[in-house]
């Protein structure tokens, strides 16, 4: 699957958030080794750290279904520029997909791709845990 048809997913996947207090809408596509699409929106309650981002929606909803290795993943919101990870969901995706490329795309359907690992350089993972 190219990087667009992904990054369109992740457009799609903004209707199914749920940012109740921000009114934020985020979108991710998370792409499966095998070629599957996970979709995922951000989701808020009014505890408002327990909001879970959209990146985070749908690795965590690959991994309950079974899923361990990945390709890439897509991000897209409605604002003028690119929305990229925050630091959490990078960490996350560091630790559950290894270094996949992320796709962002803004509101002109324009892409970037970067490596996971460009944006968290020198990332904490399982091997420093002695
Ligand atoms: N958010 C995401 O879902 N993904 C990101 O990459 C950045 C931020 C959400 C969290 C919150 O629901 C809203 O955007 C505003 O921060």
């Amino acid at each position: 699957m190219d990087n667009k048809t992904l990054a369109l997913k992740a457009i799609e996947a903004k209707k199914y958030s749920l940012p109740t207090y921000s009114n934020f809408h985020v979108g991710a596509s998370l792409l499966t080794d095998e070629g599957r699409i996970y979709l995922g929106g951000n989701i808020e309650t009014s505890s408002y750290s327990l909001t879970i981002c959209a990146e985070r929606t749908a690795v965590f909803k690959a991994i309950s279904e079974g899923e361990r290795k990945f390709k890439s993943i897509a991000v897209a919101s409605d604002a003028p520029g690119f929305c990229p990870p925050c630091g959490a969901c990078r960490q996350v995706l560091f630790d559950l997909c290894g270094d996949i490329d992320v796709v962002l795309i803004n509101n002109k359907e324009e892409i970037k791709v970067l490596k996971l690992s460009e944006l968290l350089p020198l990332a904490f993972s399982k091997k420093e845990l002695i």
